[in-house]
Parts: structure tokens; sequence; C-alpha cells
């Protein structure tokens, strides 16, 4: 069932986080729903503008169609990624899409709030939610680098007008993590400190944390064993998901984690069996282990075996 981010954040605030994951084809598709329902979680499935025009962006929508028909079961948001207006537009007059982002994080202040607002006029009118940003991640983000000397984290005391004058219902904030599998070129942190004062200023209001993926060392291991090229690639810590859950964060963001765990399963495979040409050999073993890697980041995001309490809420 397709439900907004903002019924979701209702259940979770103050408790757990949702697992933000994004998908691109058939196969993440089949592994996200199993790992959620193996681990009883609500989610949310995040699309890109990538991902909309890696093939057809009608082409994710009727897989994400037929797989809330598979799996009766499952509780979860479709929502637009990294939007820019015209994409958010494009979502809300959809039909299909329960919540967007719209990104103008690297615009000005006044200017972010006034795209945000335009954005959030056209959402509320059809019964949709918004999610905005403020502040600036590090990393790759579709077509715009952002270098770490270029990230801005938050400022907590713009945090509360932003969202007052603009009218999002969820906020991304940066408090030290980037996109991708290369993080923290010093040591890893997250700024807690940072995250509370943004908390004070707008208490019981869903916060979101982009750029979450932890970039297991083991899989990054087993991915140059097998040929690949990802020295000191790494990234945030996943036992702190709790604690920034309890300061507000309610929806974690998770994309290149589960591109590793696609890289591994073809790399290892296609190493062991050379003499193999059949797509659905590795598309079978990828679905199980995207499965299990779904169930155990729900494990540490908190929202394992929330789903019928969700469920109950939503009546
Ligand atoms: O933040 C970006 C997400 O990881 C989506 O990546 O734009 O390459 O689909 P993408
Ligand atoms: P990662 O690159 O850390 O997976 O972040 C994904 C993200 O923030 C998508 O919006
Ligand atoms: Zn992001």
């Amino acid at each position: 069932m397709i439900v907004t981010t903002k019924k979701l954040f209702e259940a979770a605030y103050g408790k757990y986080a949702i697992g933000a994951y994004n998908i691109n084809n058939l196969e993440q598709t089949m592994g996200l729903f199993r790992g959620n329902l193996m681990s009883e979680a609500p989610f949310i499935i995040q699309i890109s503008k990538g991902a909309r025009s890696y093939t057809d962006k009608r082409m994710l929508q009727a897989l994400i169609k037929a797989a809330d028909e598979v799996f009766p079961e499952a509780i979860f948001a479709v929502h637009l990624d990294h939007g820019d207006e015209e994409t958010c537009y494009d979502c809300i007059n959809s039909g299909f899409y329960s919540s967007v982002m719209i990104d103008a994080s690297h615009e000005s202040f006044e200017e972010n709030i006034a795209i945000t607002k335009r954005v959030v006029d056209a959402a509320h009118a059809k019964g949709i939610v918004v999610e905005a940003e403020l502040g600036q991640l590090g990393g790759v983000e579709e077509h715009i680098q952002v270098s770490e000397d270029e990230a801005r984290l938050t400022n907590p005391d713009q945090a509360k007008e932003f969202v007052e004058r603009s009218g999002c219902d969820s906020l991304a904030v940066a408090i030290g993590t980037s996109h991708g599998a290369f993080k923290f070129s010093g040591s890893q942190s997250l700024h807690f400190d940072v995250l509370s004062e943004i908390q004070k200023e707008l208490p019981n209001y869903p916060l979101v944390m982009h750029g979450s993926s932890s970039v297991p060392q083991e899989e990054v291991a087993r991915i140059n064993k097998a040929g690949g090229k990802l020295e000191g690639a790494r990234g945030v810590d996943a036992s702190q998901f709790k604690q920034a859950a309890k300061l507000g964060v309610t929806k974690i963001n998770i994309d290149t984690d589960g591109r590793l765990v696609w890289t591994r399963v073809h790399r290892e495979h296609f190493l062991e069996h050379p003499e193999n040409f059949d797509l659905r050999k590795p598309g079978i073993v990828f679905m199980e282990e995207y499965a299990k890697f779904i169930a155990d980041k729900n494990d540490k995001l908190g929202s394992s075996g929330q789903l019928d309490e969700v469920r109950k809420m939503i009546g």
C-alpha cells in the first residue's frame, strides 16, 4: 500500500528511522520488497531523476505498481529523490508519487525558500508531501559535484525560518555525511551537536539524513578481491543511526550500499562462473543478497518489526 512519508514519519518520530532506498530496475525492486517484508518494516522507495530516465519513467512506475500487487502486505511511500522544480511538478501531476524532494539547496537561502514554496503549494493541493534541503552535502548527486570544502552544514538558526516560510513537510539536513562511496576525507564524524540544535529549533519535526550508506569494509574488500578498484571507500557508522533517530531523523537515505551489493554479486559470480552467460543466474543471487542487505539495514535503523504498528496507525 502506498502512503505518504508524512504518515510513516508520524509513526517513527523519535523512535526509529525509515530506510529510504533508491531503485533503478526489476531486481532491486524484488529484493527491496522481499527484504522489507522479511524484516517487517515500512519503507520508502526513492526514484532519482537518473533512475527515471535510465529506461523510461513509466517503467519503474509499472514495476512498483506490480510489486504493490505481488506484495499486498507492504506499506511504503514512493518518493522523488533530489528533484528539480520541473521534475517535481511532473511527479506531482503523475498521480503516482506520494512524496517529492525539491532540492534547491545550491541556491541562495531566499531562492531556496521561494522555489520550495512553489513546489509545496502545488504538492499540497494534490495531497502530496514535500522534502526540502537546507545546507549542502559533499559528494556527487545527479550532475552536481560538491567538494568537501564547499559542503555547508545546515545552520540551525535558519532551519526554523526555512520550514515556516516554505511550508515543507520534512527537511534534509547536512550534518557531515556526503553522497557516494568515498565519504569523510578526515575522520568519520556526524555532527550530532548541529543535529541537536536543529531539533531544539524544530521539535517534533521530521529530519532527513542523505548520504548515509555505511560502505561496509567487508563488501569493499570482496569487490576489490574480485577485480574491483574501490580502495579508500568508506561510509557512515551505521551504529549511529538510532542516535540520529532520537534527535528527530525519521528518514535515512541509502543508495550506494545497494550498488555495492550489486557490484560484489556480479563480480564474484562471473569470476567463479566464467562459462555463464545467463543473466538470471547472478540476478537470482543479487535479489537474495539485496533482500538480506535491506533486512539487516532495517535492523540498524530500528524499523524492523514496525510494520504492524504502522498498519494499525493507518487504520
Ligand atoms: O543522491 C543521489 C542518489 O544516490 C541517486 O543517484 O542520481 O545516480 O541515481 P543517481
Ligand atoms: P549514499 O550515496 O550514501 O547512499 O546516499 C544516498 C542518498 O542520499 C540518496 O538521496
Ligand atoms: Zn541524497
